[in-house]
């Protein structure tokens, strides 16, 4: 495995690739989650590169950049195991250096839920995931769905500006008690982290309630929180329904794809989010 910590050691290497390249960014402090990407692009891929880089302009001036956990000898310990090929890890200066100006922005989708309530984040991920394509030419970039909103926003910037590539959505990959998968988790203690696990139980009685034939989207909002309200430590910020494609809250009935979402701070110490697709999955979900 080889670690590639510039900018041009990154294009020099490109050049000399020919063979189908499965792309993994990540900002680090990986866990399950992540590993669950580099295994299916390693088995969907001759070359598999990794990108660790904790994205500065993707954090509000009131977020955790500072404290954002890193570990980047075990980060590459566990990449080296998972048979990655490259890691590439720059640092902040090789990407975004002195006078940088340029901002990749699209300007709807980033304007619902998470994009709402943390302004500028999705300019960041789509500015740095931008560069981070010009960079690798992937055959495939691989993503969670855990973070729905950034998957959905990332397929529609590849659709909009042409990026020959393909975008795969790989499943939200979850600790025992249900809590999705976070290097944010680490904030949380081990109790702390079994109560979290409400997140995800919110989300399957209305998955289960959508399953037995419920389609009032205020009535799925409602079945979550009161799922949640079981649990104080969780501090809900908002609970959504919304279209997948438009990421705005369904009013009526739901007809089409929907995107059930969450974010809960809890216990004061880390915001949480979740989410689960109705009607649709990221592997039947059309080309743009
Ligand atoms: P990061 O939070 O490190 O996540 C890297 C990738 O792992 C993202 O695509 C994320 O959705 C996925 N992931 C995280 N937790 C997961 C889980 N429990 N199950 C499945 N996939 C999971 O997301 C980012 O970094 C950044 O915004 C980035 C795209 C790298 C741009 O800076």
């Amino acid at each position: 495995m080889q670690i590639i910590s510039t900018v041009s050691a990154m294009q020099a290497l490109r050049r000399n690739l020919t063979s189908s390249i499965g792309l993994v960014p990540t900002m680090g402090y990986l866990h399950e989650g992540h590993l669950s990407l580099v295994r299916r692009a390693r088995c969907e891929n001759d070359i598999v590169i990794v990108s660790i880089f904790v994205n500065p302009s993707q954090f509000g001036p009131n977020e955790d950049l500072g404290t954002y956990p890193r570990d980047l000898e075990h980060d590459l310990a566990l990449l080296r195991e998972a048979q990655v090929d490259y890691v590439f890890a720059p640092s902040n200066d090789e990407l975004y250096p002195p006078r940088y100006q340029t901002w990749v922005e699209l300007s709807e989708l980033p304007q619902q839920l998470e994009g709402a309530r943390r302004p500028g984040h999705f300019r960041g991920v789509t500015t740095i995931v931008s560069k981070l394509f010009h960079l690798t030419r992937p055959t495939r970039a691989y993503f969670g769905q855990k973070d729905a909103q950034q998957a959905l926003i990332l397929r529609r910037m590849v659709a909009d500006l042409n990026f020959a590539l393909q975008m795969i959505i790989c499943p939200t990959v979850r600790e025992a008690h249900g809590l999705a998968m976070s290097s944010r988790n680490n904030y949380l203690s081990a109790e702390e982290r079994q109560g979290a696990g409400v997140l995800y139980q919110a989300l399957q009685a209305a998955q289960s309630a959508y399953d037995a034939g419920e389609r009032c989207a205020e009535r799925l909002r409602e079945i979550m929180r009161d799922v949640l309200a079981q649990e104080p430590l969780a501090r809900p910020e908002y609970i959504s329904a919304a279209d997948l494609e438009t990421l705005t809250e369904i009013p009526g009935l739901i007809t089409g794809p929907a995107l059930l979402s969450l974010a809960v701070p809890f216990a004061g110490k880390a915001r949480l989010i979740d989410n689960i697709w109705l009607g649709t999955s990221p592997d039947t979900l059309p080309a743009l």
